[in-house]
């Protein structure tokens, strides 16, 4: 028996790519309800029809980068559930530019959709863990977490905030039965790269990309996980390893790669 059955799962991001993904996964493990959260209305009706038989679900339009619309959207929700087991904080985007040419408007919206949004969605929801001493809040960062990128500055840190945050979190959480879990994937074959920023400047790494479907696996396997973090795919942990080992070999190429794209 799925050791899932029966949960009520959160999905932020639910509307597209790994976020979709992920709700179609959770609904195969018998879960109880999966309530959808983005913008998108239209897409999430789509995604939720995709499982009308699988299990309940709920869908909320709501910008995570609002924290009153994530009150109102975690209210509801938690009128009709009553408990969130497993809240997954996926929602994001990027905005490819170097700092000294982007507006601080755009660093703003990376920073409070990526970073804050996670924040907002996990305090909404912890307190409803805690009562019930059991949750389980995955927050999907990206190896962009463990590299400085140039060209996605908000980008990256949003995502190192988000892993440290987690960490914190984990560490207070402790004896608490709730758990905390980061899932950092590279790059994947989703939307997030039609965003007019980024032009065709990734077009040919798109072949390297993952499906999203591996890393929803990775999300569903991180629910019922004591780890930290889990890097997909797991050999670039070898990558993290080497770069924390010998920064001042792996921070040149990384840099020297990542420039020539930007400028080309
Ligand atoms: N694709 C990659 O290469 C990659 C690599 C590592 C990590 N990630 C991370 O994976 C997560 C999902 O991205 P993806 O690749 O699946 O991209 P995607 O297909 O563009 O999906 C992004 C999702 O986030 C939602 N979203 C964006 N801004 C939002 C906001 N303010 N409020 C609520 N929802 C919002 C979008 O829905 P609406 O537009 O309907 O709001 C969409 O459902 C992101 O956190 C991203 O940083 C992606």
């Amino acid at each position: 028996m799925s050791k899932l059955r029966g949960k009520t799962v959160v999905v932020t991001g639910a509307s597209s790519g790994i976020g979709r993904s992920t709700v179609l996964d959770f609904a195969e493990k018998q879960v109880k309800a999966i309530i959808l959260v983005s913008r998108n209305k239209e897409r999430m009706s789509q995604v939720s029809s995709e499982i009308s038989d699988k299990c309940e679900s709920m869908i909320f339009p709501c910008d995570v980068s609002n924290n009153s619309e994530v009150s109102k959207m975690a209210n509801e929700v938690l009128s009709v559930y009553d408990h969130v087991d497993i809240l997954v904080n996926n929602a994001g985007i990027g905005i490819l530019g170097k700092v000294a040419d982007q507006s601080i408007e755009e660093i703003e919206q990376v920073t409070k959709t990526n970073y804050l949004g996670m924040i907002y969605c996990t305090k909404v929801f912890l307190d409803s863990m805690l009562r019930e001493k059991t949750g389980h809040i995955i927050n999907v960062a990206s190896l962009a977490a463990s590299f400085g990128i140039p060209g996605l500055a908000a980008y990256c840190g949003s995502k190192f905030a988000i892993l440290g945050f987690s960490e914190s979190l984990q560490h207070e959480l402790h004896g608490t039965g709730i758990r905390v879990t980061v899932v950092s994937p590279i790059g994947v074959k989703t939307n997030f790269f039609q965003h007019s920023s980024f032009g065709n400047k990734f077009k040919n790494r798109e072949r390297f990309f993952l499906d999203p479907h591996y890393v929803s696996k990775a999300i569903i396997r991180a629910s019922t996980s004591n780890r930290l973090e889990i890097v997909v795919p797991f050999y670039m942990r070898g990558g993290i390893w080497l770069k924390n080992t010998i920064p001042f070999i792996v921070n040149p190429i990384v840099g020297f790669s990542f420039r020539r794209m930007l400028d080309d």
